[in-house]
């Protein structure tokens, strides 16, 4: 019984186990990218009667009024990209020769090409560093400047050119994987679809609501483990104060002491489930 919010429903792989699961729940399925929905209808065609789809990034799926009218028992996102948006050339995600850039999980906002264009020398050195852990992040974005004066960065070898001759050499394809995921980082604005889609949710979640997020991503992950710290803090005042003045009490409790990593028997099945880090809340009632 109950309502699930699967968030990032992709291939509807893990709204099939809800739906199987508990043959009376309902599920709400979120995504942004409307490919995905159309390969999770077809996955969860069996179930029909009791999925929703929704086009949409999971911040706003609050304003879906099933979802404000019943409240959650539970919600799900699995974050980042999917094998498929991945492995379609045509979506301009992946580092492989010739592509051309996109990596818009929805057809909102500027693409790759337009952010490579148009960010600052400022924004690109932080998005490759902070999401790309790149340690020449200044120099490959001083390089992307240098050659956009002379044409725009329109494919996958436009951007791998630029990191060969800002890091001395060809990068390797942990390097370029990295690169790359920090840009789709930034062109989706994943991590403030994030940072607005954690209290949102909760705060449409039943008492007793489940939350559960994995992340693929540290900056993801760091905004996943200290909201759901903060939220189980019974006092968030600052410690300067005499007496408490907060909400005073824990919204809920963290369920996963330690995040929860994939076994190598998972990562042997899924080699691209080898980052995958799994944090569970829950709302007190
Ligand atoms: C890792 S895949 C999910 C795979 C899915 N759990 C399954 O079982 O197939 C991530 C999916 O989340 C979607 N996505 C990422 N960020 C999103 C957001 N802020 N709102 C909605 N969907 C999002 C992507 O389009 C992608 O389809």
């Amino acid at each position: 019984d109950g309502l699930y919010l699967d968030g990032t429903v992709g291939g509807g792989g893990h709204a099939r186990m809800m739906l199987e699961s508990s043959k009376k729940c309902r599920v709400i399925a979120v995504d942004r990218d409307p490919e995905a929905l159309v390969e999770a209808r077809r996955v969860l065609a069996d179930h029909r009667s009791r999925v929703r789809f929704v086009s949409a990034r999971f911040d706003r799926a609050v304003l879906d009024p099933e979802i404000r009218d019943r409240g959650l028992d539970g919600v799900l996102l699995d974050l980042g990209v999917s094998s498929h948006q991945i492995d379609s050339d045509d979506r301009g995600f992946t580092f492989r020769r010739g592509v051309k850039l996109d990596m818009r999980m929805d057809a909102e906002g500027p693409d790759a090409t337009t952010f490579l264009a148009e960010a600052s020398e400022e924004e690109l050195t932080h998005v490759f560093r902070d999401f790309g852990d790149e340690p020449r992040a200044r120099r490959l974005a001083r390089e992307i400047v240098k050659r956009r004066v002379k044409e725009p960065l329109e494919s996958s070898d436009d951007l791998v050119a630029a990191m060969t001759v800002s890091l001395g050499h060809s990068p390797s394809i942990k390097k370029k994987a990295r690169i790359f995921q920090s840009v789709r980082i930034a062109v989706n604005e994943e991590i403030d679809a994030l940072e607005a889609g954690l209290p949102a949710l909760r705060d449409v979640m039943k008492a007793g609501g489940v939350m559960t997020v994995i992340a693929y991503h540290s900056v993801e992950d760091r905004a996943v483990k200290s909201a759901f710290r903060e939220w189980s803090r019974a006092c968030v005042c600052p410690a300067e104060l005499p007496a408490c003045m907060c909400r005073g009490h824990a919204l809920g409790e963290t369920l996963t002491r330690k995040v929860l990593r994939p076994t190598d028997e998972e990562v042997k099945r899924n080699p691209r489930a080898r980052s995958a880090r799994l944090r569970a809340w829950r709302r007190a009632a």
